[in-house]
């Protein structure tokens, strides 16, 4: 893709975004709607950025308030325009177009919010294809055109108009070049042709496909770019957001892997867009890269693992676990079986083993957590050991407290270390200590009761019983 396109002419984007999305059956609007972590219009907001246009003005109207809100906050430079009744694409684009002084000059890029496997490619081919046209619309052929609108052509095959489904005859249903929705505009003819739109097709509607043939009456010179089939797909409804995930699904681990990235098995492998990944990282069977995941070099993620907003650092290892808002250091080794929450950070050479649950905690560089534990609201030194099946007793039931591990450590086999409370420099505490209060550096802190044995005790109690028996053999 060329991702530095950048054209001195184009006025402005206009993304249509206003329409119902009745197909959908939701209460989140269309283009909201997520494939590989990002929604519909993010993606054909990012193919087009590289145009570099002047104006980006995105026509929004049914759940205008969600849309809005989503992309003025996510991109400074896009401007909402509102369209109060949706009277067809033709007046989207009008309303849209107010929006620009008259004195404007130069081109205008169409596209629809719900065609996310638009390539900037496409794009860029169409604007070039523009020059010296009044108008180019981006075309694919399909085997099944159902829906779309047939791009009609002369004899000599120039493009005479766009005729929808609906209001094809029997000759133009048989035409398989469709129009993708994606047109680039000269912005003076286009002004003055949607002036001329009239509304008179089966839906009353006013159609911007109607302003190929105004043009085309004026005189003017129409292209067509043709594209493959895939990359024009809408979203009409969930089916079709499943069918173009797969297929965005598929860009985005063919990327990675011609990136140099091992992808042990691509059908059960999840990439969101947003993630990042080094070179000579090896990700095993049936793991989900999500958010804002970013993997350094030589690290092994998988199998069965779930990152989200994660970074993982260079060869660090992952096996069988769940991550969001971790940072897993260097040499780090996580799982079989943890579960790392939000601020969790190891340092280099850290360990979080099986069945370990981590939350905002900070483990040094070789500290470890080994097995069955919970590490909550703790810093943890370099070099220290958390004994199997201790817990970090954060939570009073009110407030979560703080525990502070110092360097080099032993924290005994199932202490509970009952925070706010700090365990210095080098100090220990016995197997099985309720820990309540600070131990010193160089202590051995031990809360428990002592131990006693009440001798024969089942041999009067349990008298005859095998445990018995055995007490007296030899
Ligand atoms: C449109 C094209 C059709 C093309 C198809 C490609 C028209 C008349 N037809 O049909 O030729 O093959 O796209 O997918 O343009 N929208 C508004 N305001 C409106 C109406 C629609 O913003 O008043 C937006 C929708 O939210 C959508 C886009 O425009 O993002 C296209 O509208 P839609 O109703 O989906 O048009 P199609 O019937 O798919
Ligand atoms: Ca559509």
């Amino acid at each position: 893709m060329s991702k530095d396109l950048v054209t001195n002419d184009l006025a402005a984007l206009v993304v249509l975004a206003a329409g119902q999305g009745t197909r959908m059956r939701s209460a989140t609007p269309k283009v909201l709607h997520s494939v590989l972590g990002l929604p519909l219009i993010d993606h054909v907001l990012s193919a087009a950025a590289p145009t570099n246009p002047n104006s980006t003005l995105v026509v929004v109207g049914h759940q205008r308030e969600q849309v809005e809100a989503h992309v003025t906050s996510k991109y400074s430079h896009a401007q909402a325009v509102v369209q109060d009744q949706q009277n067809g694409t033709g007046h989207a684009v009008s309303v849209a177009l107010e929006n620009l002084p008259d004195t404007t000059v130069g081109s205008v890029l169409v596209v629809a919010g719900d065609t996310p496997l638009l390539t900037t490619t496409d794009i860029a081919e169409l604007i070039s294809s523009s020059t010296g046209a009044a108008a180019a619309v981006l075309t694919a052929h399909l085997g099944n055109a159902d829906g779309y609108g047939r791009i009609v052509r002369s004899a000599n095959g120039d493009v005479e108009k766009i005729v929808e489904h609906r209001d094809a005859s029997d000759a133009e249903l048989a035409i398989t070049e469709v129009n993708s929705g994606v047109y680039c505009f000269d912005l003076a003819l286009l002004r003055s042709a949607l002036s001329q739109l009239g509304t008179n097709n089966s839906q009353g509607e006013m159609y911007l496909t109607d302003v190929i043939e105004i043009l085309r009456r004026d005189g003017q010179a129409i292209h067509a770019h043709v594209t493959s089939a895939e990359n024009i797909l809408g979203v009409n409804d969930r089916k079709q957001l499943a069918q173009v995930g797969k297929i965005l699904r598929h860009r985005i681990l063919d990327k990675w892997m011609l990136a140099g990235v091992t992808i042990q098995d691509p059908e059960s492998t999840w990439i969101e867009s947003t993630v990042c990944i080094d070179e000579d990282v090896t990700l095993l069977p049936n793991v989900r890269l999500t958010g804002e995941t970013s993997v350094q070099s030589g690290a092994v993620i998988g199998p069965d693992c779930s990152l989200e907003n994660t970074r993982v650092l260079e060869n660090a290892t992952v096996i069988k676990s769940t991550t969001n808002g971790a940072v897993i250091g260097e040499n780090a080794t996580v799982g079989p079986y943890a579960y790392l929450r939000p601020g969790t950070v190891l340092g280099t050479g850290a360990k979080a083993g099986g069945f370990v649950e981590i939350k905002n905690a900070q483990l040094g560089d070789g500290a470890k957590v080994p097995h069955l534990s919970y590490v909550g609201d703790a810093v943890i030194g370099e070099g220290s050991n958390i004994g199997a099946a201790t817990i970090f007793v954060n939570y009073d039931g009110i407030t979560k407290h703080q525990t502070i591990v110092g360097k080099h450590v032993r924290i005994g086999s199932d202490t509970m270390l009952v925070a706010p409370v700090t365990i210095g420099d080098g100090a220990y505490t016995a197997a099985g200590s309720v820990i309540t209060e600070d131990v010193p550096a160089g202590a051995m802190g031990v809360g428990r009761a002592r131990q006693r044995n009440i001798l024969d005790w089942v041999l009067r109690r349990r008298p005859g019983s095998d445990s018995a028996k055995a007490a007296v053999a030899d």
